[in-house]
Order: structure tokens, then C-alpha cells, then sequence
């Protein structure tokens, strides 16, 4: 008996090895696998065996149904999925799933823009940090003791003399009480002040600080070089005008507007009628801010400028609300 059961073993691995379809594999199937097949009838046949040879012959019976059974599952598996009859089977036509690939943030493309801009008028970059010196900030600024701008209210401080910048210009200080003249530079950078969050200001924002100082720089090269900028990141088809502004480090200061881009000057709700957006402040260097930094106010003159990045955007891109910038929703962010 033991000696079929061996036997079956052998034929039944030689007669898989030539399955090549599902069809001869159930022929196979019915041959040893069913009710009359030939294993079926070897357990038939145990009933034969003498009493003591039972329990040896029946455990090599079992080992012979397993292993049968094993074989022509894992060859019917592999059968079904080759022709497609599986439903876990690749389905080739299916579209492919697409691989989303990240992209910069708007405000990091509109800060690469400006640089990339800049560079080609010849500035070159410097950054100061975050947390800044209430000197900087303000004293070496030119700022008066009591000015309004260093009221708890708008100023994130640390203590009595360090505070969150509130702006790029204390970088202005940085470069020049390293460097001597000529100074030609931008200073890009995140700023930060203690205002009631809404759609038109965040309690954190970025500006771009721009600084000139040389022999007899004048206020038609600061008028020049911001239109030249404004030109190649808006376009040409904008009108540009000077205002007479204040800030307590530039004297005369001024601040650029540029034609409406939504009315085109007519008047609409983005330029509250007036047919003018304000994109940045400027001015020519105060000589009490070079006196702060050891510049010889007699020898030297210079132009500074500042925009938010985040107004830019909003202008250029016609941004409902500037907390979209921070939110990260990427419904919002896809959009660029
Ligand atoms: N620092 C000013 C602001 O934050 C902008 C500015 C920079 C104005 C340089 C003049 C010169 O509003």
C-alpha cells in the first residue's frame, strides 16, 4: 500500500509538470482529486490494511492528499491570473494612477521672481535676523522715542530691547555697519507685527528691503531702478506714479502706485476708486540713519525701498484674502 501511495506521489508530480491549461488541470482534478478519483480510493482501500499498518499507511495517505491538493491550487492561482480569469489579476487597461509632484509656495516663486530681477540691476542679497534688537529696529532708524510704531500694539517685544522686526529696513543697519560704500543690495525676509488678523493683515508677513548708497545717488536712479522693476514683473502696460509719503529713516520718502489692474485706472473696489494701487515705500536714506551708522552723510548719498511680498501677490494674482497664504490648503496653492 505504501508503495502505491509513493507511486501516486511521483505520477501525480509528473502529470502537472505537463499542465499547461486550466482544462487539462481540472482533467486532472477529477482524475485524482474527486469523489471517485484515485486518491479517494486509496482511503477506500485503507479499510484493507491490517489493523497495525492503519495508522502509518493513514498518515501517509493524508500527506499524499495535501501535498496534491497544495500543488494543483497553487498551479491553478498562477493559471487564472496568466488568463485573466482572476479578479485580482492585473487589469493592464486600467489609467494609471498620477504622481502628484510639489511645487513652491506662491510667496517663495514671487520672492524668486523679485531676486531674479534685482540681480540683473546689479544688487546682490544680505539677510538679518528675525528676532532684532529694539536699536535696530527703531533708534538706529531714526524712529523718536515716542513714535506710535513702537507702541506695544504693534510690536511683538521679547523684553525692553529685543523684539520681533517689524520690518526688513533694521537689515539696512546690519549691511551697512559691516560694509563701507558702495552699498548695493536687497534684503528679503519674514516680518512681523501685532495686528487683529483679517483678509488684508496676518500677524506675520514677508517684505523685500532694498538699499543704495554710493557718491551722488540720486532720487531719478531711485525713481529709474523701481520702475525698471516694476516693468519686468508687471508688464509694460502700467502707468506709475510717485507720492509724497513719510517714514522716519528716508527724507524726502515717496510711495509708488501703479494703475488698477482690475479697472485699469477707472476706478473699482480693489483701488478703493482711486484707479491706483500702492505696491511699495521708498525714500533717500535719511542723513541721521548713515550718522548712526558712522556713513559720512556729507560724502555719501543712497536710496531704500520695502514692499510686502504677500500685497504684491495679491495685486499681481488678485488674492481675496492674505490668510490663504497660511493656510495651506492645496486647493489654494495648486493654483500657481
Ligand atoms: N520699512 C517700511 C515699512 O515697513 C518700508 C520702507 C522701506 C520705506 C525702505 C522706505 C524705505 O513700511
Amino acid at each position: 500500500m505504501l508503495q502505491t501511495i509513493s507511486e501516486t506521489n511521483k505520477n501525480f508530480s509528473n502529470e502537472i509538470s505537463q499542465v499547461s491549461d486550466l482544462k487539462q488541470l481540472e482533467n486532472l482534478r477529477i482524475k485524482y482529486l474527486s469523489r471517485k478519483g484515485i486518491i479517494a480510493t486509496l482511503f477506500e482501500d485503507l479499510k484493507t490494511v491490517p489493523k497495525e499498518d492503519k495508522p502509518a499507511v493513514g498518515k501517509s495517505l493524508n500527506e499524499l492528499r495535501n501535498s496534491v491538493q497544495t500543488q494543483f491550487d497553487t498551479l491553478k492561482e498562477k493559471l487564472e491570473a496568466l488568463s485573466g480569469n482572476n479578479k485580482q489579476a492585473v487589469d493592464f487597461t486600467l489609467p494609471g494612477r498620477g504622481k502628484s509632484v510639489g511645487s513652491k509656495h506662491i510667496l517663495i516663486q514671487t520672492l524668486d521672481e523679485i531676486k531674479t530681477i534685482f540681480r540683473g540691476l546689479g544688487f546682490s542679497i544680505a539677510e538679518g535676523p528675525e528676532l532684532e534688537s529694539d536699536y535696530n529696529n527703531f533708534s538706529a532708524l531714526n524712529f523718536a522715542p515716542d513714535h506710535p510704531a513702537r507702541d506695544m500694539q504693534d510690536t511683538f517685544f521679547i523684553n525692553k530691547d529685543y523684539l520681533l522686526r517689524t520690518h526688513t529696513s533694521p537689515v539696512q543697519i546690519r549691511v551697512m555697519q559691516n560694509q563701507q560704500p558702495p552699498v548695493r543690495a536687497i534684503m528679503p525676509g519674514k516680518v512681523y507685527r501685532n495686528e487683529a488678523i483679517s483678509a488684508r493683515s496676518y500677524c506675520l508677513f514677508h517684505q523685500v528691503e532694498g538699499l543704495c548708497v554710493d557718491k551722488g545717488v540720486t532720487f531719478a536712479e531711485l525713481k529709474g531702478t523701481l520702475v525698471s522693476f516694476a516693468r519686468q514683473f508687471y508688464g509694460s502696460g502700467f502707468k506709475y506714479r510717485f507720492r509724497p509719503s513719510f517714514f522716519p529713516f528716508t527724507e524726502p520718502s515717496a510711495e509708488m502706485d501703479i494703475t488698477c489692474f482690475l479697472c485699469k485706472g477707472k476706478g473699482c473696489r480693489m483701488c478703493k476708486q482711486t484707479g491706483w494701487l500702492e505696491i511699495l515705500g521708498c525714500g533717500m536714506v535719511d542723513p541721521n540713519v548713515f550718522k548712526n551708522v558712522g556713513y559720512d552723510s556729507e560724502k555719501y548719498t543712497g536710496y531704500a525701498f520695502g514692499m510686502g511680498i504677500e500685497r504684491i501677490a495679491i495685486l499681481k494674482y488678485d488674492i481675496p484674502d492674505i490668510r490663504l497664504y497660511f493656510e495651506n490648503d492645496l486647493r489654494f496653492l495648486k493654483q500657481f
